[in-house]
């Protein structure tokens, strides 16, 4: 297949890359905004065409679209501590950006998936047994949930109005190498690794479902190669954990006292809870996680981070400067 990846210098898009050209030819269209990489596609630059362009410039999405035969939309502004002090990218990117791509796909007809988060569903309570399926009502919370929430919104209409071939995914918080440090998981481990204390938002009773970012991947491929049109798929790996817990593993897994970190102040409006039921997905395509030892994908992260300093070292100090303005 020709694949048109958008996004694909970023975490997710990245790690997929990384996997998809040993099948199929693949176009990366990515801005290269402060969260893409072209390091992070460094180990398959032979094998790919980058191009370095926007998803809301239609002129280049379509000629790119025309040329494809599925499209993989990653691209996004992803970290909601971003789009609480500056939205407009958000709704940029995001909502324009996935209108864009959807306006292509239907001139042309081409197979388009869509990434999506589970934090289009809202949260849930930390002490019920509830969790998200497909047929969760959309509540967002956030600037960036939001954005997310108008999008696959869009995707549905499109499907429905014009009979685009489509099908989106949500998936649960994912970790594993490539991960911008602003995110959680990386940016504790790099604040250790730099000599500075991890920060923990408010009590640290906030959870989130933790997937690796290989197991997300697969998922879409399943989805891409025999989900049903016009389908949503809820993607998880029962990977509930709070905060407070993950934090302590990482300190513990890297030699530290489990109590040797800040607490700093809470983001505004956080979700409680994230919760998962991805039976659909296992029962229907037949995926499974395949890295189902949280610590152990914890500590080949760790690994990771500790190994390619080179590549999130420059961004450190700028995040760090930023999260510090915030009082976080
Ligand atoms: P990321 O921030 O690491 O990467 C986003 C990429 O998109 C970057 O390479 C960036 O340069 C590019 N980009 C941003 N705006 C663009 C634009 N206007 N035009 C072209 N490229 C643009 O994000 P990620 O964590 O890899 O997330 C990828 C997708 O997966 C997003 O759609 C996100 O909502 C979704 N998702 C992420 C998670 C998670 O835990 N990280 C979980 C579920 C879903
Ligand atoms: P994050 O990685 O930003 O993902 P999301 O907010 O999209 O789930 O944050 C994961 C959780 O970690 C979230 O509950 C906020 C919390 N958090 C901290 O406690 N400290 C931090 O330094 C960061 C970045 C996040």
């Amino acid at each position: 297949m020709n694949l048109l990846v958008t996004g694909g210098a970023g975490f997710i898009g990245a790690n997929f890359v990384h996997q998809a050209v040993a099948e199929h030819s693949v176009t990366v269209l990515d801005a290269l905004t402060y969260a893409g990489s072209r390091e992070s596609l460094a180990p398959v630059e032979d094998d790919i065409r980058l191009v370095q362009g926007d998803v809301t410039d239609a002129d280049l999405v379509t000629k790119l679209v025309a040329e494809a035969d599925a499209v993989v939309h990653f691209a996004a502004e992803t970290h909601v501590d971003n789009a609480l002090a500056d939205p407009e990218p958000f709704l940029r990117s995001n909502v324009i950006g996935t209108f864009t791509i959807l306006e292509a796909v239907r001139r042309h007809g081409v197979r388009l998936h869509h990434v999506s988060t589970d934090e289009v569903y809202g949260d849930l309570e930390l002490d019920s047994p509830q969790r998200f399926t497909e047929s969760t009502p959309y509540n967002p919370s956030s600037p960036y949930s939001s954005t997310k929430a108008a999008a696959d919104m869009l995707v549905r209409a499109w499907v429905r109005s014009y009979g685009v071939r489509a099908t989106i995914s949500n998936c649960s918080n994912n970790y594993g190498p490539y991960q911008h440090v602003e995110k959680f998981i990386p940016r504790q481990i790099t604040n250790i690794l730099t000599g500075r204390r991890p920060k923990l938002y408010g009590s640290g009773a906030n959870v989130r479902d933790w997937i690796h970012v290989e197991d997300h991947n697969g998922a879409v491929w399943r989805i891409l190669a025999d989900g049903q049109l016009g389908r949503t798929y809820l993607i998880g790996a029962a990977g509930e954990r709070d905060n407070l817990s993950v934090m302590r593993t990482i300190l513990v897994l890297m030699g530290r006292d489990p109590d040797d970190f800040d607490h700093v102040v809470d983001r505004a409006g956080h979700d409680l809870r994230y919760a998962i039921d991805p039976s659909p997905l296992c029962a229907e395509l037949g995926w499974a996680p395949k890295h189902t030892d949280f610590e152990a994908g914890l500590h080949d992260t760790i690994d990771w981070y500790r190994d390619n300093q080179s590549w999130w070292g420059p961004l450190k100090d700028a995040v760090e400067a930023v999260y510090q303005e915030r009082g976080q």
